[in-house]
């Protein structure tokens, strides 16, 4: 039976409310069965199951513009080069900042994603959310340390077949999973054999 275990789950970058990491280890052996296939996930919020089970194709999905815009970012591979410190004032300040783009037609830039990742990683429990007048408004977190990380791009490859809102564009897959894709694709035509012979015409 072919596996995933050859490629390891990579760590979600945000912290996301009702993430379902907890339930990798019910879905893998499940998902080990469909190896090969587009792994579908119309609200995949944190990405806990993208990146813990990490399909060759995958479609997903999330209604939050704002999450959608930095897996855009994050799938080209990105630097933040935004202040990022544990500190109160700076991060009402970047509050601030990513709620006057939001204002001004401005969401979708590199720079929101940046903001985005920033408030998330600081804000309070990681929470996304916004007032009535449509501005993000989760006060700051209680954090004691917080692991910061700029550089994203690993995060990159491991979505680099994955588009968030659309279809996934296939990448070459590699020998390895060539081979295991080959032997699924076999053991699929021959179960598919089976159960049509039930059904001959006489
Ligand atoms: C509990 S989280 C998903 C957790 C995800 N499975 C994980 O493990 O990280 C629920 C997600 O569904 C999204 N969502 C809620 N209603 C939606 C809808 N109608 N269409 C698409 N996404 C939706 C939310 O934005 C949120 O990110």
């Amino acid at each position: 039976m072919p596996t995933t275990s050859t490629l390891e789950a990579v760590s979600p970058p945000l912290k996301w409310a009702g993430g379902k990491h907890w339930q990798l280890p019910h879905i893998r052996p499940l998902w080990e069965q469909h190896w090969g296939k587009r792994l579908v996930e119309p609200f995949c919020g944190g990405l806990a199951i993208a990146l813990g089970l990490r399909p060759v194709r995958a479609l997903l999905n999330d209604a939050n513009p704002h999450l959608i815009n930095f897996y855009k970012q994050l799938k080209r591979g990105f630097t933040i080069e935004i202040e990022m410190v544990n500190d109160e004032d700076r991060y009402y300040a970047a509050r601030d900042r990513f709620n006057a783009l939001l204002s001004t037609g401005q969401q979708n830039t590199s720079e929101a994603s940046q903001l985005f990742y920033y408030l998330n990683r600081t804000g309070y429990n990681g929470l996304c959310r916004f007032n009535s007048k449509g501005e993000f408004n989760v006060p700051f977190g209680r954090y004691k340390t917080i692991g910061y990380t700029s550089r994203l791009p690993t995060r990159a490859d491991s979505l680099a077949h994955a588009r968030p809102g659309h279809k996934g564009s296939p990448r070459v897959p590699s020998q390895g999973e060539q081979h295991r894709l080959h032997k699924v694709q076999q053991a699929s035509r021959s179960r598919a054999v089976e159960p049509s012979s039930r059904y001959r015409e006489k």
